[in-house]
C-alpha cells in the first residue's frame, strides 16, 4: 500500500461546502493537501452557521457550475491541480422532477456541470497526471422512487466516467466514480430525519446502517492515491451492501 500523504498536492472539491464533499475536502487537508472548495454562496462566512459545513483550513471560492460564462471567466487561484472531485449535486423531492424545467435543471447541474468542470481543468490535470473523482449514487443502478432526473443524472454520470476515463487515459488522467447509498447530509435531510424512512432503508442494507461521510472520504483518498494507479473508469458503490438486496 502506497502512502496516503498528499503533501505538495492540490485538490479541488466542487460541492465541498456540503456534507460529503466537505468531508472529502477535510480528509485531503488532513493528509497535507492544499484543499480548495467550491460552493454557491458568495463568501465562506455564509457557511458559518451550517452544521454540515466546516471550511476551517480550506480555501473557498464561489461557483455555480451551471453558469458556463462564470466557468469560462474563472482563472484558477492555484497553479497546479492533482485531484478534482465533483461532489456537487441537487435533487428535487416529491415528484417535482417530473416537471420538465426541474428535470432540465437537475441534469444541468448534476451532469453538464460535471462535464464543464472536467473540461475546464483537463489541461491542469494532464500536466500533473492527475485524477478525477465523480460522486455518483446507488440511484444510477437502482432507481429511487419519484426522482426521474436524479436517477437519470447518476446513470449518465456512470457512462460519463467511463468515457472520460477512456478518452483521457492518454493524458495520464484517471477518472473514477463513487456511488454512496444513503448518507445523512443536507441533501438527504428529508429522508434521513424521518425515523420510519431510515428504518425501512436500513432494513435493506446488509451491514445494517446508513453511510457516514468518512466511508465515502476514505474511498476518495484511496482512489486519488498511487495505490489506485491502475484503476480507471470504475464507479464503486459504498453502500453497506444495499445493491445486493
Ligand atoms: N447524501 C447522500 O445520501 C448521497 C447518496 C448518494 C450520492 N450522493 C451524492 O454525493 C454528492 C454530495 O451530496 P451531499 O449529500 O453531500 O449533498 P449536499 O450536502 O446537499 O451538498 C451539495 C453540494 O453541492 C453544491 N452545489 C449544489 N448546486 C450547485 C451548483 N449549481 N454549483 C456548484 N455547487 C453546487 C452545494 O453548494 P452549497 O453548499 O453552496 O449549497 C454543496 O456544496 C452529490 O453528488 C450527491 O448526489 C449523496
Amino acid at each position: 500500500m502506497e502512502s496516503l500523504d498528499f503533501k505538495n498536492k492540490t485538490v479541488l472539491v466542487v460541492g465541498g461546502t456540503g456534507g460529503i464533499g466537505n468531508g472529502i475536502a477535510r480528509a485531503f487537508k488532513d493528509r497535507q493537501a492544499e484543499a480548495c472548495v467550491w460552493g454557491t454562496r458568495p463568501t465562506a462566512s455564509d457557511y458559518q452557521d451550517d452544521p454540515d459545513s466546516d471550511l476551517e483550513g480550506l480555501a473557498f471560492e464561489q461557483m455555480d457550475v451551471s453558469d458556463q460564462a462564470a466557468l469560462d471567466a474563472y482563472s484558477p487561484s492555484f497553479d497546479r491541480l492533482d485531484v478534482l472531485v465533483l461532489s456537487h449535486g441537487i435533487v428535487m423531492w416529491g415528484g417535482r422532477e417530473y416537471q420538465p424545467d426541474n428535470f432540465k435543471r437537475v441534469m444541468d447541474v448534476n451532469v453538464a456541470g460535471v462535464l464543464a468542470c472536467c473540461v475546464k481543468f483537463q489541461e491542469m490535470l494532464a500536466a500533473s497526471a492527475g485524477t478525477i473523482i465523480i460522486l455518483n449514487s446507488v440511484g444510477a443502478f437502482r432507481s429511487n422512487p419519484k426522482l426521474p432526473a436524479y436517477n437519470a443524472s447518476k446513470a449518465a454520470l456512470e457512462s460519463l466516467t467511463r468515457t472520460l476515463a477512456l478518452d483521457w487515459a492518454e493524458d495520464g488522467i484517471r477518472v473514477n466514480g463513487i456511488a454512496p447509498g444513503m448518507v445523512p447530509t443536507r441533501m438527504t435531510k428529508v429522508a434521513a430525519e424521518d425515523p420510519k424512512r431510515v428504518a425501512a432503508y436500513v432494513s435493506r442494507v446488509p451491514l445494517g446502517r446508513t453511510g457516514k461521510v468518512e466511508n465515502v472520504a476514505d474511498l476518495a483518498v484511496f482512489l486519488a492515491s498511487p495505490s489506485a494507479s491502475y484503476l480507471t473508469g470504475l464507479t464503486i458503490p459504498v453502500e453497506g451492501g444495499r445493491l445486493l438486496t
